[in-house]
């Protein structure tokens, strides 16, 4: 991480908590970049896949509960 990117997480609150059998969620403001390396803003509540099955990757998309995820 560099400096200005050290002084953007430094700036954020964020409040992260996971979601029994689904998503994690992180509250606040972000900037997400993508495998692609492309990069979106995303303020309030985001919700970050963790069970493998979401078409919208990084992102949930409810198939978590179509695949049974426990976790
Ligand atoms: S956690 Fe919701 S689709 Fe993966």
């Amino acid at each position: 991480m560099n400096d200005k990117e050290d002084k953007e997480v430094a700036t954020l609150e964020t409040k992260v908590e996971v979601l029994e059998n689904g998503p994690l969620l992180v509250y606040g403001t972000l900037k997400v970049t993508d495998k692609d390396g492309n990069s979106e803003n995303k303020s309030k509540t985001t919700a970050f896949c963790r069970c493998g099955a979401s078409g919208n990757k990084p992102y949930c998309d409810g198939s978590h509960i179509s695949a049974g995820f426990e976790g």
